[in-house]
């Protein structure tokens, strides 16, 4: 199959590898307003794919079935809307939109169409983290408290630099699926405050997010861009389980390498390799985007809490096979 990749920063080098490994898929065109990103990228890799500022401008250009959507978290919904209402598969980077309303609207047109939707989870895909949900899922009782905190340095800040809310809109999603393999009753309400701290640099921003459950589990994330790469927690996050009789710990030491039995591909290849895997299967394409509504919920809610500064009901997810 043929794909474009659409925007071509920082993540793009970890597709285009991960896709030039897996040899299933040809990258024929790479779309960027930033010309030179796109060059870059195609240089990095050897490729001679078509090089446009518009997915139309790139596919007048290159034949392409599927778009890799790795754009800015604003643009996840305008950008694989129009690739599914021309026939193409999509998988995109995470989150799948910010809001659930855009996101549904997404996996149904994805189904109606009978195209490929799939949205990258390599948080909550990591093994060594689902070990660790097994651990507490099968050793406590709910409910229970749980505490996360994921402080991420990056190199370089990219579009976050100019993001409202950088942590809420980008990174937490990752720790909501994260959470809902610890707790799996529903969602009630999210509470959510982000703060600039632009003192240290124009991205960084630390997020405060807390999440109560039906079954009376409560989920607190402290969620940060920092900028010192000594004080950076792993990118997973460092979690905390406490239930009646039990308490569970999983904190791994960003500055060392996983240890056997969960060393293996990590989590973000698993992911593409399921999605190209998704893409050539006989029969009628699944929807696995559909499977992360209920992160979405997560995080709409939390954008609006965020925004309008109270505790907001998480909006229920309809039952929607992937
Ligand atoms: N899953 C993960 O672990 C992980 C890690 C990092 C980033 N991401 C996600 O990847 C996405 C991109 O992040 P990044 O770090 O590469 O950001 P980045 O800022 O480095 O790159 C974004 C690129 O998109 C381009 N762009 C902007 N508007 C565009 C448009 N209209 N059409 C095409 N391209 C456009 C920009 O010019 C830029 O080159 C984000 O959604 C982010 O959440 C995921």
């Amino acid at each position: 199959m043929k794909a474009a990749i659409i925007g071509c920063g920082a993540i793009a080098s970890r597709w285009g590898r991960s896709l030039l490994a897996d040899g299933r898929i040809e990258i024929t065109a790479l779309v960027d307003p930033d010309q030179q990103a796109a060059r870059v990228l195609a240089g990095r890799y050897g490729l001679s794919p078509a090089v446009a500022t518009t997915l139309p401008e790139a596919l007048a250009q290159a034949d392409a079935d599927v778009v890799v959507n790795l754009t800015p978290p604003e643009l996840h919904y305008p950008v694989s809307r129009s690739a599914l209402a021309q026939g193409l598969h999509v998988l995109t980077e995470k989150p799948l939109a910010l809001n659930l309303p855009d996101a549904l609207d997404l996996v149904h047109l994805a189904k109606e169409c009978g195209l490929l939707l799939a949205v990258m989870h390599n948080r909550g895909a990591d093994p060594d983290f689902l070990a660790f949900a097994d651990t507490v899922r099968s050793g406590g009782r709910a409910p229970f408290a749980v505490t996360a905190d994921t402080l991420v340095a990056l190199a370089g800040p990219g579009f976050r630099a100019g993001q409202h809310l950088p942590v809420t809109t980008d990174l937490a999603v990752h720790a909501f699926d994260q959470v809902r393999a610890l707790i799996t009753a529903p969602p009630t309400e999210v509470t959510c405050t982000e703060t600039a701290t632009g003192f240290l640099a124009a991205h960084s921003s630390i997020a405060v997010i807390t999440v109560h459950f039906a079954d009376g589990s409560l989920f607190t994330y402290r969620g940060g861009y920092i900028v010192d790469p000594a004080l950076r927690t792993d990118a997973n996050g460092g979690w905390r389980v406490e239930g009646r009789g039990f308490a569970a710990r999983w904190a791994p030491d960003p500055h060392r390498a996983r240890k056997a039995p969960y060393a293996g591909p990590p989590a973000y290849q698993r992911c593409i390799t399921a999605m190209v895997d998704a893409l050539h299967r006989d029969g009628p394409l699944p929807v696995p985007a559909a499977g992360n509504l209920a992160s979405i919920a997560l995080l709409d809610a939390a954008l609006a809490s965020a925004v309008g500064r109270r505790p907001v009901p998480v909006p229920e997810v309809a039952d929607v096979c992937p």
